[in-house]
């Protein structure tokens, strides 16, 4: 038998850290390699930087199998490898909806001047179309003369918080570009999933990079989409919930992703459909830069839509009104405030003049770095204590389960918005709340109390 071939991955957030963990569990030698020296100590002691469930058991396991180790080294970990993951970021640029490719540039270039015997590399990050064409010129300008060096596309579609299973159970395999011996590699790299039944497609390099930005850009559609249909369930009395479960039934649109309520955030979502809808612009694609554009304006509406019924229900003002806020994280199980909507409405209201106090299971620490004028408290109890209205922005699992009658013992009054539609309303009507959804039926008229009312 041929040696397994040695396996390097640059870049060690979510996804490096997931892919270089779930490779090593597949049984090859991996080692990652961080700029960040804070990043690889942490992770060669068996520690995240972030939270992700289950990832650090498995990161720990193959510490101690030796098939995982984690460096600064970029060039000592180039030459024991044969195949090297790019798993860097691709941020929103400051000043433009364009993505920054500084890190994948670097990182491409850093590889191919180590290079010291042949070797593939496999694009992971999310780029826009056209950058992975880019990307293999500069390898090929770059590796030294006599080395054989290959670039290839393999985009990643995990999830935040189900990262170890997205990505040792994918739905299915894409890669891009890949010459005959690159992808014997890849069917040998991605074997187990494979013969776990995820379909392999070989695709072009370019269609590759689609692949991904269009899964994105269709999930954050689905979820625009029944966000505009909530807008209009709400002016006429209907219920989106209800609507949500019974069109998901028919097979071709499905129930997943079509739960209305504060929109889509985090690294990928927004920054996705905004890299695409600059790109396409550029490429001359008009009616995908105008759909994105919706898009993204319906999402971002949501935001107001929930600060919108703050101020309703605390008579049209929270100046000095207590709010609690539940969650700070964009969904649960994952500590990603990165364009969180809960921190962004809690932020909101905050400048309005209301006291806001935050409460999240696992973003506290990483909330409080971006938003530090805002108040965080250490459980749902203090972040709810004397609040004129709370607010579910994130529906961590502890808020749903809940005890509504406790609760109500704690706020000055009781009122939850529950902005991801997603508590058992029955439940906390009973307990005496009004729960007031988006696109739902409230289960009791909002209240509109004047500020000094409330107050007093
Ligand atoms: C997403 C894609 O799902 C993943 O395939 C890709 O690789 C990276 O981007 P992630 O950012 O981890 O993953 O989050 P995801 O679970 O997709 O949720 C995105 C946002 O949409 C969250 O803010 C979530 O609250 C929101 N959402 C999701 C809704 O508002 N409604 C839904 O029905 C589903």
């Amino acid at each position: 038998d041929a040696p397994r071939p040695r396996i390097s991955v640059i870049g060690t957030g979510y996804l490096g850290a997931t892919h270089a963990a779930a490779m090593a569990e597949l049984g090859f030698d991996v080692v990652g390699v961080d700029t960040d020296p804070a990043k690889v100590e942490a992770l060669s002691a068996g520690r995240l930087p972030f939270y992700e469930p289950g990832l650090g058991e498995l990161i720990s396991e193959h510490l101690a199998t030796g098939r995982l180790r984690f460096t600064t080294d970029l060039t000592e970990a180039v030459a024991v490898s044969d195949i090297h993951f790019v798993c860097v970021g691709t941020p929103q640029q400051a000043t433009s909806h364009a993505a920054d490719l500084r890190f994948v540039e670097s990182a491409v270039a850093g590889i191919a001047r180590a290079l010291s015997h042949d070797g593939i590399v496999v694009g992971k990050s999310t780029v826009p179309v056209g950058t992975a064409a880019r990307l293999r010129e500069l390898l090929g300008a770059l590796a030294p003369e006599g080395v054989a060096a290959e670039l290839i596309w393999n985009p990643e579609f995990l999830r935040e918080g189900k990262a170890v299973e997205d990505t040792l159970h994918p739905d299915r395999v894409v890669i891009g570009g890949a010459s005959a011996a690159a992808e014997t590699a890849m069917r040998e790299v991605y074997a187990a999933p494979v013969a776990e039944g995820a379909p392999f497609l070989t695709v072009g390099l370019e269609t590759a990079e689609l692949v991904k930005v269009s899964a994105n850009a269709f999930l954050a559609t689905k979820i625009s989409f029944i966000n505009a249909i909530a807008e209009l369930c709400t002016a006429a009395d209907a219920d989106v919930t209800a609507l949500a479960d019974a069109i998901g039934l028919d097979g071709r649109i499905g129930r997943r992703f079509l739960d209305a309520g504060l929109g889509f955030g985090g690294g990928c979502l927004p920054k996705d459909i905004r890299a695409l809808m600059h790109r396409a612009g550029e490429l001359g694609a008009l009616e995908v830069v105008g759909l994105m554009q919706q898009v993204d304006e319906i999402n971002m509406a949501q935001r107001q839509r929930v600060v919108d019924l703050a101020l309703q229900s605390c008579g049209g003002s929270v100046l000095n009104a207590r709010i609690g806020v539940l969650g700070a994280a964009f969904k649960p199980l994952t500590d990603d405030v990165r364009d969180s909507p809960a921190l962004n409405v809690a932020a909101a209201l905050h400048l309005r003049g209301a006291q806001v106090t935050v409460f999240d299971p696992a973003a506290g620490d990483t909330a409080r770095r971006t938003f530090p004028t805002l108040s965080f408290a250490a459980g749902t109890e203090d972040a709810i204590r004397g609040a004129h209205v709370v607010l579910l922005l994130t529906e961590w699992a502890e808020f749903l389960d809940a005890d509504p009658v406790a609760l109500g013992e704690l706020v000055g009054r009781r009122t939850i918005i529950d902005a991801r539609n997603k508590l058992d309303a029955a439940r906390w009507s009973a307990a005496g709340w009004t729960v007031i959804g988006l696109g739902t039926r409230p289960t009791a008229a909002p209240v509109g109390m004047p500020m000094a009312e409330l107050l007093a």
